[in-house]
């Protein structure tokens, strides 16, 4: 076995930091094999936490939107749905784990502050300090309908009403002074004098005058994730955020220059370098050998991309209906039809599509590949493959390398995908010291390693 040695690497003691990204509304989730259980049975969620709980994970993350994806007039083909709100299914969580991280995904353009941030704050203190918020801005129209406003902000905008929105947050948050509960039973009022605040916020966004509810929690405020990627999200991640959820995390080159460029841009928010953690999320397949985890990688992308989801992802590419055609057959000869950005699902740049389809029919040709095969192979590619040993190794080289702090893992099974990462992956990454072998602490921040709320 080769090890790093400590020696050539910045951070040699940096430990790697695992949560789990149940989906849930997505695909990507194996739903059609019998080993697949349901994905909005609430035993299947708690079966998820309590095992990644068992892989002394730092968190369980929920993804979510406020409307199902909708395309030609009817539910996105690609969408599996039916869960409560990830809250009220986070909530359910707290009481039956005793240490994982509980994060929502909660938006900041169609939500109001005093609102959202009392019930996280709800969740943070129900749950002894284990609560995280993953600020997405996400503006579309087709969201924004749900709501009589259709995508009523630009994209700076949206970044703009949720810098305002945290920043009402986390006064809510600090409302409550230390031991402001009376402790007598000859006190006058069951709050001491003055401890309870009153937040007044006017801004571009929200005009606000709350008294907040409830006091701190274990671990003072609820941990901030961020998921954005665009200039604006990084920099607003730089700002605000504690986690960045990135979509950087298979290439080493590309997790270090994306780590780098985090980095960069807090340095410039006068924060310290190791203020943040970079969570990409990333699927991990493992077999005993390297033949093996390529065979069941194949397996899994055989299952993931059906010939109806190879053809949704064409259709998506192409602007067109191509739901009748031949998944087994060759691609679509027409031109990609793109009309201009209107806020609906799918909507594309010209010139990107142009360029994906050129490339897609270049490669089909060359290879051989149907449309099923292409897709396969130029669609959206899901993260590592490797035995426990071979990706305990290269997961380390990550983490020490400073090009991430761990991975936001998506099972492609149900409920039973982590449990070969649990029992594999994680005593091979221990072994190495590159693991936790106990938690430490009992809050999500404490987990991450982050400083305590000023
Ligand atoms: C890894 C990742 C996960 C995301 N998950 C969600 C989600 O669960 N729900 C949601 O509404 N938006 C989600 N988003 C969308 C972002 O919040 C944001 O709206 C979108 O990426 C556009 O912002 P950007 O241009 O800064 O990237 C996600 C984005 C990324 C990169």
């Amino acid at each position: 076995m080769t090890r790093t040695d400590p020696a050539d690497v910045p951070r040699p003691d940096a430990l790697l930091h695992l949560g789990v990204f149940f989906q849930g509304v997505n695909h990507w989730t194996i739903w059609s094999d019998p080993s697949s259980g349901s994905q909005i049975d609430p035993a299947s969620f708690l079966r998820v936490a309590r095992t990644a709980e068992r892989g002394l994970f730092d968190a369980f993350f929920l993804g979510d939107g406020l409307r199902l994806r909708e395309s030609e007039g009817g539910v996105h083909e690609l969408d599996v749905a039916g869960r409560p709100d990830s809250i009220t299914q986070l909530s359910a969580l707290a009481a039956a784990t005793e240490r994982i991280g509980l994060v929502s995904t909660s938006n900041t353009t169609f939500n109001e502050p005093g609102d959202l941030a009392r019930r996280l704050a709800g969740l943070d203190l129900l749950s002894g300090g284990r609560a995280g918020w993953n600020v997405v801005t996400t503006h579309n129209a087709w969201t924004g309908e749900n709501f009589r406003r259709g995508g009523f902000l630009d994209h700076a905008d949206r970044y703009r009403r949720a810098e305002e929105f945290l920043s009402v947050a986390r006064a809510v948050w600090d409302g409550w002074a230390e031991g402001v509960v009376a402790g007598s039973v000859d006190a006058r009022s069951w709050a001491v004098p003055g401890g309870v605040g009153r937040v007044r916020s006017k801004g571009a966004h929200f005009d606000v005058d709350l008294v907040p509810t409830l006091p701190r929690s274990a671990q003072g405020h609820p941990v901030i994730f961020q998921a954005g990627d665009s200039g604006e999200g990084r920099d607003f991640a730089a700002r605000q955020a504690d986690v960045v959820f990135s979509a950087h995390g298979t290439d080493f080159d590309d997790a270090l220059a994306f780590a780098e460029d985090i980095r960069r841009r807090l340095r410039a928010a006068g924060r310290a370098e190791d203020a943040l953690r970079i969570l990409p999320g990333t699927e991990i397949v493992i077999g005993a050998t390297e033949k093996e985890a390529e065979e069941k990688e194949r397996w899994v992308r055989l299952e993931q991309v059906t010939p109806a989801v190879a053809l949704g992802i064409a259709s998506r590419l192409w602007g067109l209906d191509l739901s009748g055609r031949d998944a087994d057959g060759p691609l679509p000869t027409e031109d990609p039809v793109v009309a201009a950005y209107d806020g609906k699902f799918g909507t594309r740049q010209l010139g990107e599509t142009r360029e994906t389809v050129a490339e897609w029919r270049a490669k089909a040709e060359a290879n051989g590949w149907s449309l099923r095969e292409t897709v396969i192979e130029l669609g959206p590619q899901r993260g590592h493959v490797g035995t426990p040993a071979g990706l305990a190794e290269k997961f380390a080289r990550f983490v020490r390398h400073g090009a991430l702090d761990g991975f936001n893992v998506s099972p492609y099974l149900v409920p039973d995908g982590l449990d070969d990462i649990v029992e594999l992956l994680v005593p091979e990454l221990q072994e190495r010291g590159v693991y936790r072998t106990a938690y430490t602490g009992t809050t999500l921040r404490e987990h991450l390693g982050l400083a305590p709320v000023g």
